[in-house]
């Protein structure tokens, strides 16, 4: 999810290295400064995230209304949000009961091989041509079956008011027979309705596999480096790995797209957690979140509820895997044949980037794992950020 772009506590570091740039007759005007955002920060202005997105060549979409002035982006958090208002049940058994058939469509027999990884894509229904793109790349046969390791791949939609949008699924699902559709709304603020369902069909039906890794239909997964990285681990139990967010805080405006209500998280941070562009589990792990999360109230965030709030109820900690990112990749070779996860691909970039890792006229250097770090914490290739930026450790706090 994009909102992993924001970082909170941006805003007084910028104030800090104005400060430094003045001459020493400034220096009242800075305490001046400096004493304002102290007050600004008491009335919680520290609730409002910065953008880091400023550093980094990426476009802000549609959050690039928010203004700068941190005041106008201080709005007091009772608005209520859309499809979960103060009232509506959070309840995970209102919604997911363990013992409901809650599938329209399930392909049952995806794991009868017992497979090694199991990558659950989360799509919107309309989103056919972004799921044609991963069939016909990293998703197709061609590719999954040259391993030693099972790898299977399907689809995860919800439902639509509209039913040619419903029936084309069906027929889509006819000729591909990858989808797992489940009963409720496909909305955003709904998603976390999604990765639960995602839980509840994985530890129902592919108990046997190993590893389960969510991600979106937005992403581009290197499945050579996940498998080389997953197999090359000594225990396959307790696992949970991706992009690791540290000290995030609810956002408290209304029109941001990752608006969280008081009701909904009253506490000042999240839960380290990892983005949902991509993470991944061990089995053990998928199971104790599921049954965490049907006792856990529900936060619209799916990541922040999966890897943050139900993994830190069952004594789980999420951990950081410099492959992993929720940022765009510097398209090259050499850049793309090294990480795990790319963020913001269109289902044009998925067949460019296929062909650009597999261009045998390109060779890259081979890089030990410290090298691949730092490559990944370049400009546009990061890897991950953490909010004290004490980066090559693999993990924060
Ligand atoms: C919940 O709140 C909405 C408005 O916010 C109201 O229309 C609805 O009747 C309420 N439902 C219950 C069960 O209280
Ligand atoms: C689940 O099943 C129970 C009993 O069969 C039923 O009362 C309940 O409404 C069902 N829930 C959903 C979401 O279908
Ligand atoms: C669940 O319901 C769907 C459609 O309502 C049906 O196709 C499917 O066979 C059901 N699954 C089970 C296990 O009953
Ligand atoms: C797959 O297994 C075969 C036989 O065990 C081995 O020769 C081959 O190198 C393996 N391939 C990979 C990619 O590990
Ligand atoms: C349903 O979706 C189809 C295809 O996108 C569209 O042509 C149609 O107008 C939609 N129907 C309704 C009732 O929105
Ligand atoms: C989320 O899904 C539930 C169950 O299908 C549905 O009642 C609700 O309207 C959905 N919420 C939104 C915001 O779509
Ligand atoms: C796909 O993404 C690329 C680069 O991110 C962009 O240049 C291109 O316009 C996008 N294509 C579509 C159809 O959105």
């Amino acid at each position: 999810m994009d909102r992993v772009r924001l970082f909170p506590m941006e805003l007084p570091r910028a104030v800090n290295i104005s400060g430094n740039n003045n001459v020493r007759g400034r220096l009242s005007f800075v305490k001046r400064l400096a004493l304002c955002c102290i007050v600004l920060a008491g009335l919680g202005l520290l609730y409002v995230p910065a953008y880091h997105s400023a550093r980094e060549p990426i476009e802000l979409g549609d959050t690039a209304s928010i203004g700068s002035s941190g005041i106008t982006r201080y709005v007091e958090s009772f608005e209520q949000l859309e499809g979960w208002s103060f009232n509506t049940s959070r309840n995970l058994h209102s919604y997911i009961s363990s013992n409901n058939n809650t599938t329209i469509l399930s392909p049952d027999e995806l794991c009868a091989s017992s497979p090694y990884l199991v990558i659950i894509i989360c799509s919107a229904i309309g989103n056919h041509n972004s799921r044609n793109a991963i069939r016909n790349t990293w998703g197709s046969d061609e590719y999954l079956n040259k391993f030693n390791l099972t790898v299977k791949i399907a689809f995860l939609l919800g439902q639509n008011d509209n039913d040619t949008l419903n029936n084309a699924v069906v027929d889509e699902n006819d000729e591909y027979g990858d989808i797992i559709q489940a009963t409720f709304h496909d909305t955003y603020n709904n998603l976390t309705l999604k990765s639960v369902m995602m839980l509840k069909w994985v530890t129902k039906y592919c108990s046997h596999a190993t590893y389960l890794m969510k991600t979106d239909d937005d992403m581009y997964i290197n499945v050579d480096n996940l498998l080389l990285s997953l197999s090359s681990r000594t225990s396959n139990n307790g696992v949970l790995l991706g992009s690791l967010i540290c000290n995030a805080h609810p956002i408290s405006d209304p029109k941001n797209k990752w608006y969280t209500p008081k009701y909904m998280f009253s506490e000042k941070t999240y839960p380290n957690y990892l983005s949902g562009t991509g993470y991944v589990m061990s089995l053990d792990v998928a199971d104790k979140l599921y049954k965490s999360a049907l006792s856990t109230p529900l936060l619209h965030l799916e990541d922040v509820y999966i890897t943050g709030l139900c993994a830190k109820k069952s004594n789980i900690r999420p951990i950081n895997h410099p492959g992993f990112s929720y940022v765009q990749r510097k398209f090259d070779t050499c850049v793309l044949r090294n990480t795990i996860t790319n963020h913001r691909v269109n289902s044009s970039m998925m067949y460019a980037i296929w062909n650009k890792i597999r261009d045998t006229k390109i060779s890259c250097p081979k890089l030990d794992d410290k090298k691949k770090q730092v490559l990944n914490r370049q400009r546009r290739n990061i890897g991950y950020y953490m909010s004290n930026r004490r980066t090559i450790t693999n993990r924060c706090a």
